[in-house]
């Protein structure tokens, strides 16, 4: 896997993260006539607890991924991701709950 790490990446106990996965923190300004290569904005990437990245996903700046979600292999993951929750797709949107029952 590949992470940008400079603008912060935070995994919590019990996550896992398959391969070719990429997890970015950095990105470019784009509005305001930024020019990309002399901007670079820190957007923190939160994992929680208990989350399974599937293969190939990119979890894009800013991104916090709640406690025991999933996301699906290949997801381009744009927006928060709420705890209990699965996603998949480009961009991931929800496509299951995981009840409190499986997880232990
Ligand atoms: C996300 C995932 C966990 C969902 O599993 P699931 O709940 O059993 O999902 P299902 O197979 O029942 O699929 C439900 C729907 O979501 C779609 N879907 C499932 N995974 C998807 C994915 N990764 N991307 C896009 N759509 C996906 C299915 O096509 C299905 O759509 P439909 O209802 O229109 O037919 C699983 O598909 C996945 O991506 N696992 C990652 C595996 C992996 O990367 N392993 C590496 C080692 S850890």
């Amino acid at each position: 896997m590949h992470i940008w790490g400079g603008g912060g990446v935070y995994v919590g106990d019990d996550s896992m993260i398959a391969a070719h996965t990429t997890i970015t923190s950095v990105t470019h300004e784009l509005r305001n006539g930024g020019l990309y290569r002399k901007t670079r904005l820190k957007k923190p990437v939160v994992i929680g607890k208990n989350v399974w990245i599937g293969s190939g996903a990119i979890i894009l700046p800013g991104v916090t991924v709640g406690d025991n979600a999933v996301v699906g292999a290949g997801a381009v993951v744009t927006r928060n991701v709420d705890s209990n929750t699965v996603v998949a797709g480009v961009p991931s949107k929800v496509i299951r709950t995981i009840s409190a029952d499986v997880i232990t």
